[in-house]
């Protein structure tokens, strides 16, 4: 049996880096005063159809949808931010006194895409969203706590792009600007896209079959139809970015591939060497009008959202190693049956003192023992003999300079706290 594509396992020896970086999430966001929302891994299909927007690749082609046995049709979620958005609502955190409500999640999510370097069909993203402020530092902070995450695990090589999708307004002067714009000529375009002009004539923008036609490069650029108050809010948000040092490319081709965008709209790409065709690390923006969308009062909000599997695949583009600790505080080696038994409970009682503690459970001579308790890296390896047991000690050696001291057994474990703490 094989595990299905686009999925993978995560083995010990890099299950402890995933531990890592999801320690430093939830650090940041300790900093950043984000606090966990857990959702569930699937949702009603019609959440993301309202939410991610019909006619996103997402929705149209994307989704693992099912009909459970209750006959209601389900969705293995895509994205986190529908989700947060329907929690954020149902549980009326929009009356909280805390506001904004900042959150953020850690979790796989599903996407049925053609898997390649840095794509896969369940991957782990870690997200943010500020929900209740429509204060430009929000947008930067939100930016800032994505970048700070990748910094923070040894990324150099990143580049940060940042967009207006601007308001209401201006998204409908440049709906009808791109319509007249791409309308002549539309029937050289792929099916999705001649939907899309009627629908969402912005998602050609973003249609991957259709990049290099000569019209996409002269297409009309949303800029230039920020109304002055978008254009304003835009440029606090940059203003913002550069007071905090953080270095950015304005692109006005970026429009993201979900419809719930408007305002900021950013992603951080890679920009190291040897980094697969997809650099696109972590994505986000500003989505005033999802929480009306999804049934509750008019909430301004923002976040993004980046892949673990894609960060990692970053991290080794730029030979960043993380600080992975494997070692273990103790090895207990025993010669002979009566010592071999009595190290059951003295690594009991190491184990119940808070170290990391293990002994041989194959019957090994005391060489291949010793070889065990370096295989882990222990820092102290404790050797109980026929004879130590007799004389109630045992013979403790640091790893690290090879000293060995012999400690009686009944103070064996006081001793170890006082020379491993
Ligand atoms: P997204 O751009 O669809 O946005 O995905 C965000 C990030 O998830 C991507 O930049 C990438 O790191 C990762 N990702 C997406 N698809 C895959 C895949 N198939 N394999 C591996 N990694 C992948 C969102 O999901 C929005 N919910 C972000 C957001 C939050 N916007 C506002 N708040």
């Amino acid at each position: 049996m094989k595990i299905p594509r686009g999925t993978q396992d995560i083995l010990p020896g890099d299950s402890e880096k995933w531990q890592l970086i999801e320690t430093k999430a939830r650090e940041l966001c300790e900093r950043y005063q984000y606090r966990e929302i857990r959702t569930p891994i699937f949702e009603h299909t019609d959440l993301f159809q309202r939410g991610v927007g019909d006619t996103t690749d997402i929705v149209q082609k994307e989704m693992y949808t099912f009909t459970d046995r209750g006959g209601r049709s389900l969705t293995l979620r895509p994205e986190g931010t529908a989700a947060a958005v329907r929690s954020f609502v149902e549980h009326k955190m929009f009356g909280n006194p805390n506001q904004p409500v900042k959150l953020y999640y850690i979790g796989p999510m599903f996407r049925y895409e053609r898997p390649q370097a840095g794509r896969f069909r369940q991957f782990v993203q870690f997200g943010v969203e500020a929900m209740g402020s429509a204060d430009p530092a929000i947008d930067a902070e939100v930016i800032s706590l994505a970048l700070r995450l990748y910094q923070e695990l040894g990324l150099k090589k990143l580049k940060l792009v940042i967009n207006s999708l601007g308001d209401k307004i201006s998204r409908t002067a440049h709906r009808e600007a791109l319509v007249t714009h791409f309308s002549p000529r539309i029937g050289e375009f792929c099916t999705d896209c001649q939907n899309r002009l009627e629908k969402n004539p912005m998602r050609i923008l973003d249609c991957k079959a259709d990049r290099d036609h000569e019209l996409m490069r002269s297409a009309p650029s949303i800029i230039d139809y920020l109304t002055d108050d978008s254009r304003n809010y835009f440029n606090k948000v940059t203003t913002f970015l550069t007071d905090m040092e953080i270095e950015f490319e304005v692109d006005a081709n970026l429009v993201r591939g979900l419809d719930y965008y408007n305002h900021t709209a950013f992603e951080i790409m890679s920009n190291a060497e040897g980094f697969g065709a997809i650099t696109t690390l972590c994505g986000g923006g500003r989505y005033n009008g999802l929480v009306e969308e999804i049934g509750g009062p008019e909430t301004p909000g923002i976040g993004f959202a980046l892949s673990v599997e894609r960060l990692i695949a970053a991290l080794e583009a730029e030979g960043a190693e993380l600080p992975v600790k494997e070692e273990i505080d103790c090895y207990l080696v025993s010669l002979g049956d009566e010592a071999k038994d009595y190290t059951v409970g003295l690594l009991h009682q190491l184990r119940m003192a808070g170290f990391s503690a293990e002994r041989d459970y194959l019957d090994r001579k005391i060489k291949a023992q010793f070889k065990a308790a370096d295989r882990v890296n222990a820092k102290y390896v404790a050797v109980l003999g026929e004879n130590e047991l007799k004389e109630k000690k045992i013979n403790l050696k640091s790893m690290a300079d090879g000293v060995q001291i012999e400690v009686p057994l009944e103070s064996f474990i006081e001793k170890f706290k006082e020379i491993c703490r």
